[in-house]
């Protein structure tokens, strides 16, 4: 037994036989880890993902030993070139980020002493896993909210250039899919970018808070060596360090954050392609989507299917799994570290891929979208979109507007029965209704003037677009200067 105990003991400092890795935990365990129990907990296949992250924050906390003195100078030069040559190994492709490992802070560490030895031990000194991977997510987090960011930036510009291009397009604006009232098409692809502006927003936001380093924090209790975690912060572009241990290692209030961010994002462009699909429909006919974002029937040779806006409206429902498997992960979840938490890598990955991947494909759908002016236009005709123009022109005479909207109610109904739109009604057929209408009535329903009236701050006028536009162009260039001021230490 006590034989047995030594060479357990020995085995774990050692690679096992064949492709069998020893887990780092396990020098005092006597039974190995069931295979079974191995592959069901490992999460190496995904979070090897994070090994720049990984490796860099690394080499920081090396760094820090030495300078500190908890290790020797020597060895902290020694782990520190060793962990670079990794890096760039693993970028050259010579070092493969494969193996039995159990997460990716093993793979670096085995591999690391495999390397140089008993040395490679050391570099675990006043550092636990648990600190160890909520600083490489915050790090790759810092990276993929900056490439959302960029993303958004496209998708605005898109947004923004089709909007100026199309400014004298008139279309039906839309409640419950029924037309309301006129807007120009650049008001409602706006009205898009407006969106993706607060989401960026949120990103920025969610960053400002976020990043603070849970290094010093070790696996739950702090660390009892006389280390700097400012040092280590300051080294990887934190803004200061988490003030309390346990909530360092238990919180992932920014992956929540994270996810949802990326939810609102995708409930946003579901929206949009909602709207592209209807839009391509003969019936509506406002869009022509480029052929090559299109499929074809295996059946029927005439179809152009938008399945791309299809896709991005569907795979909304993955993102809002994401935020609700991580939630449900961390409901009545006992502080701190507990191994429910590896999960959140998986929900923080899958949302964004999809929304990262979603953007860019609304992206190319807008910048290749073929509007149709003439459609959007002839859809104005009897749809009786400017009544309320006409009811607000005897508001204007001192008529109630209640009242004014009856005799306009009245007018509508009746036009309508005679299969008559408003563009046809003749002064004479007005005073019918109402003696107070005048020449300035017959005006007030033509939808290119009931645009230009709402010229008011949020309105539909050109006027307004163009302070829109101004707007927005200031807006995009204060979000790439806010991501070029980021330190990104790898790709998400
Ligand atoms: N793979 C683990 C995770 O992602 C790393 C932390 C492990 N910590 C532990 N105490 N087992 O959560």
């Amino acid at each position: 037994m006590k034989n047995k105990k030594k060479q357990s003991a020995k085995r774990g400092r050692q690679r096992m036989s064949g492709t069998e890795v020893m887990p780092l935990w396990a020098g005092g365990f006597l039974e190995r880890l069931s295979k079974e129990a191995f592959s069901y907990s490992a999460s190496f296949p995904y979070d090897k993902r994070l090994w720049k992250f990984d490796i860099v924050a690394s080499i920081a906390h090396a760094r820090m030993l030495g300078t500190c003195k908890v290790i020797a100078d020597e060895e902290s030069k020694l782990l520190s070139s060793e962990l670079e040559k990794m890096l760039r190994e693993i970028e050259l492709g010579k070092l493969k980020l494969e193996g039995n490992y159990e997460d990716i802070h093993s793979f670096v560490e085995s591999t690391l002493t495999e390397r140089i030895g008993d040395i490679g031990g050391k570099l675990h000194t006043a550092r636990s896993r648990n600190d160890q991977v909520v600083t490489d997510m915050k790090l790759w987090m810092r990276s993929a909210i900056a490439k959302l960011c960029e993303a958004i930036c496209e998708l605005c510009e898109a947004l923004l250039s089709a909007s100026k291009k199309h400014i004298d397009f008139l279309m039906p604006g839309f409640t419950h899919l029924q037309h309301a009232q006129p807007v120009r098409l650049s008001h409602h692809l706006m009205a898009y970018f407006w969106m993706m502006q607060r989401d960026a927003d949120r990103l920025i936001d969610l960053h400002r808070r976020m990043n603070l380093s849970p290094l010093g924090a070790g696996a739950l209790a702090g660390v009892d060596f006389p280390i700097d975690p400012k040092m280590t912060a300051k080294m990887l572009g934190f803004d200061g360090c988490m003030r309390n241990s346990i909530d360092a290692v238990s919180d992932r209030d920014f992956i929540v954050e994270f996810i949802s961010c990326c939810a609102i994002v995708m409930v946003h462009l579901s929206r949009l392609a909602e709207e592209l699909v209807l839009w391509s429909t003969p019936e509506f006919g406002f869009v022509k989507l480029k052929e090559a974002l299109c499929t074809g029937s295996s059946i029927m040779p005439q179809k152009r299917n938008p399945d791309m806006a299809e896709l991005i409206r569907a795979r909304c429902g993955r993102v809002v799994g994401a935020l609700t498997a991580l939630l449900t992960v961390l409901k009545g979840l006992p502080l701190s570290y507990n191994r429910d938490l590896q999960e959140d890598k998986i929900a923080m990955f899958e949302a964004f891929d999809v929304t990262h991947s979603s953007i860019l494909m609304a992206t190319m759908l807008i910048t290749s979208a073929e509007f149709n002016g003439e459609k959007m236009r002839s859809s104005l005709r009897g749809d009786f979109s400017t009544a309320t123009d006409l009811a607000n022109e005897l508001v204007r005479k001192g008529i109630p507007f209640r009242h004014a909207h009856s005799i306009v109610g009245k007018l509508v109904r009746e036009l309508a029965q005679q299969g008559k739109g408003l563009e046809d009604v003749t002064l004479e057929e007005l005073k019918q209704y109402c003696d107070a209408f005048d020449e300035a009535s017959l005006m007030a329903i033509k939808p290119e003037v009931a645009i230009e009236r709402r010229a008011e701050l949020s309105g539909t006028a050109k006027a307004s677009l163009r302070r829109q536009f101004a707007e927005a162009k200031r807006y995009i260039k204060n979000v790439r200067k806010f991501i070029a001021g980021l330190k990104l230490l790898g790709e998400p």
